[in-house]
């Protein structure tokens, strides 16, 4: 079977990141049919040689269409979700919108499949939350996790397609003497890090804080564990880095955790402590595996339960089109 595709937020940088991996996974598609705003309809896009027209998406957006992919902030998927269902289509939804709703599953392949079931609407997780958890998964599974401690160093791309290119620009002036005026994100990006966009709550912890620790319990499928995190934007173009320390429930060793993360899907080992080699965002960028490295006992817990580890991930890939891509494969119950 070749399935009919649409893609909602074609334009933007998870939606082009579809387009790529479709293609380099040489994905079976029968039509596909790229949406997004009024802004953008028109624009051409090549797709495997075919030169492909976007749509503003519409009420009969989603007709005949089998996996629906979304990628066009929150707001438009409460308003599409439910045409593209009544349609027929199952939808993968990259935006908050859904994530914390008891009713859609929440899903990263390599951990938590079997969650997908028969629904229809299934939710990405946050991109921070799936590139911390390929790794933190099969340790869990192992070492029950009590408690961890995050800090995460997010590229401008996690903010869009804008955000990116505001940060180039904002290199080139500054390079130039002029002056940097920041339009997307709320600060000046090059040469900067500050604290995540989102919005602070009462407690003090912004969104994507708040989501990393309420959407890791869901996905677990436990309430119980600890979790405090730091989200900073770093002025990188994509690929997030996480400096991660958790507290495990039994003593566990640094090459118990190597051996552990040897196997684990998605992952690869970059720790190499005598070239002082480990996980680098431009590394990870345009990469489907995870890097982890420093992988040491954290010295400060003497009862040997406490492990630092620092990720990088491709925020854009593993972090929303690829996880979303794996499981719109589940979905149709077969390899796309
Ligand atoms: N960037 C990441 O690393 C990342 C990671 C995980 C999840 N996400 C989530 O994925 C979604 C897209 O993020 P992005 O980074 O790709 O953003 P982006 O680069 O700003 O692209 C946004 C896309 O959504 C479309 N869009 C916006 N408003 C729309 C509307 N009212 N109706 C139809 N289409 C609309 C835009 O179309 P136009 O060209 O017409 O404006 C564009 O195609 C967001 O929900 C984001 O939270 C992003």
């Amino acid at each position: 079977m070749k399935p009919n595709i649409a893609i909602l937020g074609a334009t933007g940088a998870v939606g082009q990141e579809f387009l790529r991996i479709l293609n380099e996974r040489n994905t079976p598609v029968g039509s596909l049919r790229l949406l997004a705003s009024a802004r953008s309809a028109g624009t051409k896009i090549e797709f495997r040689g075919q030169t492909l027209a976007v749509e503003e998406v519409g009420p009969r957006s989603f007709d005949g269409v089998h996996i629906a992919l979304f990628s066009a902030g929150a707001s438009s998927s409460k308003q599409w979700a439910p045409a593209a269902i009544e349609a027929g289509a199952r939808v993968v939804d990259n935006s908050s919108a859904f994530r914390m709703d008891p009713a859609v599953p929440l899903v990263i392949p390599e951990v938590n499949p079997a969650a997908i079931g028969s629904a229809r609407l299934i939710a990405n997780p946050n991109c921070s939350t799936i590139i911390m958890n390929v790794p933190v998964w099969p340790l869990h599974k192992a070492n029950r996790v009590r408690r961890m401690v995050i800090a995460t160093y997010q590229a401008a791309s996690g903010a869009g397609y804008q955000a990116m290119r505001e940060l180039e620009n904002q290199a080139r002036d500054i390079l130039a003497g002029r002056p940097a005026v920041p339009k997307v994100l709320p600060h000046q990006a090059a040469f900067n890090v500050f604290s995540h966009n989102s919005a602070v709550g009462e407690d003090g912890y912004n969104v994507e804080e708040s989501k990393m620790i309420h959407e890791t319990r869901k996905i677990f499928g436990d309430d119980a564990i600890a979790i405090t995190a730091t989200c900073v934007r770093v002025p990188v173009l994509r690929a997030h880095s996480e400096a991660i320390n958790i507290t495990f429930e039994e003593p566990i060793g640094a090459d118990g955790v190597r051996r552990l993360l040897s196997s684990a899907p998605g992952v690869r080992i970059v720790d190499d402590r005598a070239n002082n080699y480990f996980p680098m965002p431009i590394e990870a960028s345009g990469k489907d595996d995870v890097l982890v490295g420093r992988i040491r006992q954290d010295v400060s817990q003497p009862d040997g339960r406490g492990i630092d580890l620092f990720v990088s991930g491709d925020q854009l890939r593993k972090g929303a089109a690829l996880n979303a891509l794996q499981i719109a494969e589940l979905m149709i119950g077969k390899s796309l």
